[in-house]
């Protein structure tokens, strides 16, 4: 969503700032801006609507305005309150008597509306229909009303904010130092070698500039300089680990792939071979996912287990059901996120709580997760940031090991997450008796020809492209995905897939609720992409619902195996994408590939922004 970057104490403050906001870009944004301190201590603001491109532009300008400058601070705006536009762009400025003071903010102020009331009965001219230019006013009235400090002030505001957040501030006349708190929406400090210190959202925008970073707690309040970094808690003086990270994979570029998203996709057998290299063990051939003593008791009386999940980590969600109760016999509710957070549903004393987030920041999860853990909980997390808040809240951190994903649309996260799951499906059933060493083996043998047969996938594409040039250009603007067992979330995040990048509607189910309605919807022409496997046990019914589509004149298009394809009556026409025949159990994997790359090579035919569509965020850090 929204990306702050903050500096202190480096001469090129607003190229840092500027580089940091360009490697933040993925996470989806509306509009940019800088400001920075001018040798005499006064404060300038330079923004703009639209692709940091626009903002670069007229950056030159800008730091010749400013001229010598060691403080600066930047964000990506994500719209929640006021349209995209050069007043409601961050940094917002207040001034109140003689304190004037820009902040960048992520998040929502909930209640912003009552602040703003109040301030402006005190004088606050407010400009923007922003709930965050509520923080520079009431921080400068805070030292107008005799706060000692700018971080007085903002120890002040912090119990008066409603909501999630993280935001920086800086004050005109005081160079070289930042201030900042969060409450549910990540910051961390970036320690610099020599005289500089940064303030982030996210570490990646800090790559190659540094490499030591402190994670802020919720209600953290932190005041840095150059050569200092203070952090309060509750007023009092804490210290938080020194964290060392190395951002070189992550900011590795598309390494000749003309979208992350390919790039992405084409990291899967990698990502499957270190999944597979980390959490089995060598010899044994058995998954060997680390629980403390605590936890590992907690997952042996395990009687239910609720899965929380947004967007497509639900969907991963959905295949991890699938695998605990086939392969564990524990029964599991899979929730998305917002519905599970307000409906308090009962929780069992002792139950078992899995989060899974790619970014372990998704605004709704955590709350989701912050609810089970006051119920009692014993909380896990799959995550593809082992630093995130979700994994700080966790009892227990399953790290998914995708490395970073830029893209928007989520694929090598999702395969990670559905290793991971089926290799915590395959040791819970292990150690509760239900599966013999020998059939663990025998999946995760077959698992470890995964990374090879997904390589071999990804090098014959034509029928999949050819198919999305037809969708890319078909006179309707609607799909329908179906799909039976595990292919049925995988239908699911089939359509979620072209419906982020290429635009088009997209509607999914199971196979066999075609008829108690969608059905209605098939009419000759309408594309129905059908998942079918020979080996699931399920293939008879599918291939009567492709039968039932047919005979509405509605477009076949079917992606199994070449065993399920060769069944297909001689007399009905399809579209055929044959993928390998695989053990039941990885038939996700499989399916992934056709799917992401339809998804992929219809929005290049259409020409959307592949990397970060429309409207969308990568890391959803507001509800
Ligand atoms: C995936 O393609 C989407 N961009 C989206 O549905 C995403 O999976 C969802 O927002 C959850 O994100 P998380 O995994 O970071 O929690």
């Amino acid at each position: 969503m929204c990306g702050i970057v903050g500096v202190v104490g480096n001469s090129k403050a607003i190229e840092i700032v500027t580089t940091g906001l360009s490697r933040l870009e993925y996470r989806g944004y509306d509009s940019a801006g800088v400001a920075a301190l001018d040798e005499a201590g006064d404060l300038h603001t330079c923004k703009e609507v639209g692709k940091l491109a626009a903002l670069l532009e007229k950056i030159p300008a800008f730091t010749k305005r400013v001229g010598a400058t060691s403080t600066a601070i930047g964000h990506t705006r994500w719209a929640t309150h006021g349209e995209p536009s050069v007043t409601n762009a961050h940094p917002h400025v207040g001034t109140m008597g003689p304190f004037t003071l820009a902040v960048v903010h992520n998040g929502i102020i909930e209640n912003h509306t009552a602040l703003r009331t109040k301030l402006s009965a005190s004088g606050a001219k407010f400009v923007s229909a922003t709930d965050t230019e509520t923080l520079p006013f009431a921080l400068a009235h805070a030292l107008q009303q005799g706060a000692a400090s700018p971080l007085a002030a903002v120890q002040q505001l912090l119990p008066t904010l409603h909501g999630n957040f993280a935001l920086v501030a800086m004050a005109q006349g005081v160079p070289d130092e930042l201030w900042g708190t969060r409450r549910g929406a990540p910051l961390c400090v970036g320690l610099g070698q020599g005289a500089a210190n940064y303030l982030v959202s996210d570490p990646l925008a800090l790559a190659g500039i540094c490499e030591r970073f402190m994670f802020l707690e919720d209600n953290d309040v932190v005041h840095v300089t150059p050569h200092t970094i203070e952090i309060f808690a509750a007023g009092e003086r804490v210290v938080r680990p020194v964290q060392t990270l190395d951002l070189s994979a992550d900011a590795s570029g598309k390494q000749g792939f003309k979208h992350f998203m390919l790039k992405e996709i084409h990291e899967q057998p990698a990502v499957v071979a270190r999944i597979l290299s980390a959490h089995t063990h060598a010899t044994t051939r058995l998954p060997a996912l680390e629980f403390s003593p605590t936890i590992a008791a907690s997952l042996a009386s395990a009687t239910a287990i609720n899965i929380v999940a947004c967007g497509t980590a639900y969907y991963a969600g959905m295949v991890g059901k699938y695998y605990l109760e086939q392969l564990a016999r524990i029964p599991v509710n899979v929730d998305v996120a917002s519905e599970f957070r307000y409906r308090n549903p009962p929780l069992v004393a002792g139950g078992v709580f899995i989060a899974i987030s790619q970014s372990g920041e998704t605004a709704d999860t955590l709350a989701a997760l912050e609810h089970a853990k006051a119920h009692g909980q014993t909380i896990l997390v799959f995550t593809n940031s082992p630093h995130s808040s979700m994994a700080r809240a966790a009892d227990c951190t399953i790290p998914l090991l995708a490395n970073r994903e830029i893209a928007v649309a989520s694929t090598k996260a999702f395969t990670a997450m559905v290793l991971n799951l089926l290799l915590f499906a395959l040791q819970l059933g292990l150690q509760r008796n239900l599966l013999t060493a020998a059939a663990v083996q025998e999946v995760i043998q077959q698992l470890r020809e995964l990374p090879t047969q997904l390589q071999e996938q990804l090098e014959h594409t034509v029928p999949i492209q050819s198919l999305a040039n037809n969708l890319a250009t078909m006179p309707g603007r609607s799909l329908l995905y179906l799909g039976r067992g595990l292919l049925a979330p995988m239908a699911s995040e089939g359509a979620i897939k072209i419906k982020e990048i290429s635009y088009l509607h997209a509607e999914s189910y199971p196979s066999g609720e075609m008829k108690h309605g969608p059905i209605a919807l098939v009419e000759p022409g309408l594309p129905v992409i059908n998942l079918a496997a020979s080996n699931d046990g399920l293939l008879e019914k599918t291939l009567s619902n492709l039968q039932e589509v047919a005979a509405r004149r509605g477009e076949v298009i079917l992606i199994a195996d070449s065993a399920a394809t060769s069944q297909l009556p001689a007399n009905l026409q399809a579209i055929v994408i044959t993928v390998p025949t695989v053990h039941p159990l990885l038939l996700p994997f499989s399916f992934s590939i056709p799917l992401q790359l339809l998804a992929y090579f219809t929005a290049t035919a259409k020409g959307t922004d592949v990397d970060q569509p429309r409207n969308l965020a990568k890391s959803v850090t507001v509800e």
